[in-house]
């Protein structure tokens, strides 16, 4: 392992800053001993501020209409293979009272920008659900909205936002985007929701097409500068039917090293190992939680549609029902030494 790289990593532990220039040469510096350094050191980081308890957030994909047209992501407007749906109001509540029995304090309500869901409809549902269960906290993943209407979800009920920058490079974003999409608007969005009083998640792709170590190092100087609450990271997966299947995937070992990167620079940041981590890798999910990460987010979706929220291909646990994959994912944990833990894991700023 190369000194340079040693000492990189010790400077944004203790420092938890570097420069662009530093981060490009560290995300370049992936060996097989930097990661097992890195690695040790991220899980020993988080073990001191969350211990050995992984969170887990219910996700609910409740349509996968989308007005948007991402290049990458298998529910674009411009897909016509796949099959449209929009669960009801009693779908979704049905789909939050499985997940309360089973003791899911987290929902996150995720969907394509559906045109059906006014700020009065998801307004209305928001209220629905935090009078319903009032110990947990909601979460809405929905896309860019004007700042209004997310003050007004925020009033409604909702206390926590999910918007992955993709990338913070804007020459990048805009081959990664059609043009009628704006990466500023995306920054606009991010901004708001914060000074609204969100925790908000930002988060990017790894590997997606045109990805460079330079776009990389933007990334992870728009999240230390950014601090959101959570990161959300997992590797690109082409999806045949979109203008980028033919591109290669993003890889594994990429995937855990800017996991461990990003634990080291925002140690009390909520870090998800992903469906996508868990899709490339059988084991991706616990290689990501030993590499820093430490929240999950099993679905809770009726197996039914599970199928058709399909971002990416081969998407695994899309024939499980929530109990099976809680149970499953239970398991998991246990086998690398960690535990789910079903409180509404918010995070610990000191
Ligand atoms: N591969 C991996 N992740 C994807 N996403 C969308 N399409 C893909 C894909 N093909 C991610 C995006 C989006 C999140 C909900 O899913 O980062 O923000
Ligand atoms: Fe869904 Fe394993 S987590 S089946």
């Amino acid at each position: 392992m190369s000194r340079d790289i040693t000492a990189l990593i010790d400077k944004l532990e203790l420092q938890h800053t570097l420069s662009l220039e530093e981060y490009a040469a560290l995300v370049q510096g992936r060996t097989p001993d930097a990661m097992r350094d890195i690695a040790a050191r991220a899980q020993h980081i988080r073990r001191d501020v969350y211990g050995t308890a992984v969170y887990v957030r219910g996700l609910i994909e409740f349509t996968n209409l989308c007005k948007n047209n991402c290049l990458y992501c298998g529910i674009r407007r411009s897909n016509h293979h796949c099959d449209r749906y929009r669960l009801t109001t009693d779908e979704i509540l049905a789909c939050c009272a499985s997940g309360y029995e089973l003791g899911f304090r987290t929902f996150v309500l995720q969907g394509g920008e559906d045109g059906y869901w006014s700020d009065e409809i998801l307004c209305r549902l928001v209220m629905q659900i935090r009078t319903l269960y009032p110990d947990c906290a909601i979460t809405l993943s929905v896309g860019e909205r004007s700042r209004e209407s997310y003050q007004r979800l925020y009033e409604a009920g909702a206390s926590r936002y999910l918007l992955r920058h993709e990338t913070a490079d804007k020459a990048h974003y805009e081959k990664l985007h059609p043009a009628e999409m704006s990466f500023d608007n995306r920054m606009r969005c991010l901004q708001d929701l914060k000074e609204i009083g969100y925790q908000v998640g930002c988060g990017f792709m790894v590997g997606s097409p045109w990805q460079t170590p330079e776009t990389l190092a933007e990334d992870l100087k728009f999240i230390e500068e950014f601090s959101p609450d959570m990161c959300g990271i997992g590797p690109f997966i082409p999806h045949k039917d979109t203008p980028l299947g033919d591109h290669p995937a993003g890889t594994l070992d990429e995937t855990l090293w800017l996991l461990s990167i990003i634990r080291l620079m925002l140690p009390h940041v909520l870090l998800p190992a992903t469906t996508a981590l868990g899709t490339i890798h059988p084991k991706g999910r616990e290689m990501g939680i030993l590499a820093g990460a430490n929240v999950v987010m099993p679905n809770l979706s009726p197996v039914s549609v599970r199928k058709k929220y399909e971002l990416y291909d081969n998407k695994i646990c899309t024939g499980d029902e929530a109990a099976e994959c809680r149970a499953c994912l239970a398991g998991r944990m246990k086998s690398i030494g960690y535990e789910l833990t079903t409180d509404r894991g918010d995070v610990r700023r000191n």
